[in-house]
C-alpha cells in the first residue's frame, strides 16, 4: 500500500493500435531535479530551480527537505528555497518512500556537521545498497556508524577535507554524493570510476554556476577544489531522457510519427542508434528529435550500461517494442539485479520472453493482446502502458502509483497524441 498519494486503487484503461501521432514537450529530469533539490541544505539562501516536475518523488523530496526546515515556496514548474535545514535528522516516515533520498546524508553533513538518514528501503529493482554513499562521506572525513536502522555520520574535529575516492563499481547516486559533499570540503577531491550520466553534469554546472570548482563533469575522473562558500543561484533542470526515450517508443510500437519537444538529443545517442537499427526513422535537430514508423519493428540486442551506453531507465520500455519483433532479441540487464519484473506482465499480453539469470530472450510476435497487469515499478509501469497501446483490446493497468514517481501528466500527453487512455477508480 502506497499511502503517500493513496493512489493505488486507480487504473489506466487504453484501448491498443491507435497510432501515436503529433508532439509532445518534455518535463525536467526527475534523476536531476532531486540532486538539485538535495542541493537547498549547501545554498542556504537565493536557490532558484526551474523546470522542475510536479512527481510524486520531487513532492516527496520538497516534503523531506521542508520537514528539515528548509523554507520551499513552489510555484508551477519552479520552487524557491530559503534558510538551511534546522535539524539534522531526517524524518522515517518521509524516506521509507523513497531510496533517492539518501543524496540528502551528504548535503546534511555539510551543513550541520552531523547527519542521522534512515537507512532507505530496497525496492522491486534490487537490494539497492548504499555502501558506495558511505565510503564518500568516509573518505571526506567523517566517522560512520549504524543505529537501529539510522545513518549516523559525523566530522572529526578537522571537519570535511578532500580525498581520494575511487569506486570500485559505477554509481549514478554515490558520485552525486561525493560531489555535493566535496564542494565544500578542504582542499582537493578526485572521483575516480565517476559516473557520466547528463544528470551528474547538471548538478555540477548548478555548483560550479553558485562557485564551486569542478572540473571532468561527464568523464570518468572529476576532481574538485573546495572552496569556502557558494553564492545563491538561478538554475533550470535538464529535461527528462528517460521520458523522451519512452515517448519514442510509444511512437515506434504504434507506428507513429512524434516531435519530442525540449530534449537533448546527444543525452540518448546510444538508444537513439538502436531505435534507427530497429526500423524507426529518427530526425534529430537541436532541442528536439521526430521518430516515426510505419513498419513492425526489426530484432536489435542491447545490453544496458552506465551512461553513455544503453540506460538501464529504458531497458523495460525497450522490451514492449521487441515483445513485437520480427524475430529474436537478448536484452541483457547489467546494472540491477531484478530488474525484470516487467516480463510476467509483458508475457500476459501474449509475449513470448525466456529469462535466464541477467539475460532476457525475447521471441517476437505479430501482436500483443490486451490484458489486466500490473505494475511493478516505475519503468516496469511504462513498459505495460507501451505494451497496452500497441495491443489489440483494451488493457486494465493497476499499480500506477509507481507511474506518478516519473512521468508527469502522463494520460493528458498520450491522449494528446491519440491514445485511448483514462484513469479511473
Ligand atoms: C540512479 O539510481 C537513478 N535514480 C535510477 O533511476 C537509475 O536506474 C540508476 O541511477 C542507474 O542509472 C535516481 O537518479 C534518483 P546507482 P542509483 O547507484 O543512484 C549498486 C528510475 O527509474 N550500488 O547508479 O540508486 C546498485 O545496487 C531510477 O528513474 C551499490 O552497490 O543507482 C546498482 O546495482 C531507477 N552500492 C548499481 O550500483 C551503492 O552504494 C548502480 O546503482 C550504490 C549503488
Amino acid at each position: 500500500m502506497n499511502n503517500f498519494d493513496n493512489t493505488d486503487v486507480e487504473k489506466i484503461f487504453i484501448k491498443g493500435e491507435n497510432q501515436i501521432n503529433g508532439s509532445v514537450t518534455i518535463s525536467g529530469a526527475k534523476n536531476a531535479a532531486l540532486p538539485l533539490m538535495a542541493l537547498s541544505l549547501i545554498i542556504n539562501k537565493g536557490f532558484r530551480l526551474s523546470n522542475i516536475p510536479n512527481l510524486a518523488d520531487t513532492r516527496l523530496m520538497a516534503k523531506l527537505l521542508a520537514d528539515l526546515g528548509t523554507t520551499i515556496d513552489w510555484q508551477n514548474d519552479t520552487i524557491n528555497f530559503n534558510g538551511g535545514p534546522q535539524k539534522d535528522e531526517a524524518s522515517y516516515d518521509l524516506v521509507r518512500h523513497m531510496r533517492a533520498s539518501i543524496l540528502v546524508l551528504g548535503p546534511l553533513l555539510v551543513s550541520k556537521g552531523t547527519a542521522k538518514v534512515p537507512l532507505p528501503g530496497g525496492c522491486a529493482i534490487g537490494t539497492r545498497p548504499i555502501d558506495l554513499h558511505i565510503l564518500v562521506m568516509e573518505k571526506l572525513g567523517a566517522i560512520v556508524t549504524f543505529d537501529s536502522g539510522f545513518i549516523h555520520a559525523s566530522l572529526k574535529s578537522d571537519g570535511l577535507r578532500g580525498g581520494v575516492i575511487n569506486f570500485p563499481k559505477i554509481s549514478v547516486g554515490a558520485t552525486e554524493s561525493a560531489i555535493m559533499t566535496a564542494v565544500l570540503a578542504k582542499g582537493e577531491t578526485k572521483i575516480l570510476n565517476a559516473a557520466q550520466e547528463p544528470e551528474i553534469v547538471d548538478l555540477g554546472m548548478c555548483l560550479i554556476k553558485a562557485g564551486a570548482n569542478i572540473k571532468g563533469l561527464g568523464t570518468n575522473t572529476i576532481t574538485i577544489n573546495g572552496v569556502k562558500k557558494l553564492t545563491s543561484v538561478n538554475y533550470s533542470v535538464v529535461p527528462d531522457r528517460i521520458e523522451a526515450g519512452s515517448f519514442a517508443i510509444a511512437s515506434s510500437i504504434t507506428k507513429g510519427d512524434v516531435e519530442i519537444l525540449n530534449v537533448r538529443p546527444g543525452d540518448l545517442n546510444s538508444f537513439l542508434n538502436v531505435l534507427k537499427a530497429t526500423g524507426s526513422n529518427v530526425q534529430i535537430h537541436k532541442n528536439s528529435f521526430r521518430v516515426s514508423s510505419s513498419k513492425r519493428p526489426v530484432p536489435h540486442n542491447i545490453t544496458t550500461e552506465a551512461h553513455p551506453g544503453f540506460p538501464t531507465d529504458l531497458q523495460a520500455q525497450f522490451m514492449a517494442l521487441m515483445s513485437i519483433a520480427d524475430g529474436n532479441t537478448i536484452i541483457k540487464e547489467t546494472i540491477f539485479e531484478n530488474r525484470f519484473m516487467h516480463v510476467p506482465e509483458l508475457i500476459r499480453m501474449g509475449a513470448k520472453i525466456v529469462i535466464t539469470k541477467q539475460e532476457a530472450i525475447v521471441n517476437g510476435v505479430k501482436k500483443l493482446k490486451a490484458s489486466r497487469v500490473m505494475a511493478s515499478d516505475l519503468r516496469a509501469s511504462m513498459c505495460m502502458i507501451l505494451g497496452a497501446l500497441a495491443a489489440s483490446g483494451t488493457s486494465e493497468i493497476d499499480g500506477i502509483f509507481h507511474l506518478d514517481r516519473g512521468y508527469e501528466n502522463l494520460v493528458d500527453k498520450l491522449s494528446n497524441l491519440g491514445a485511448n487512455i483514462r484513469r479511473s477508480f
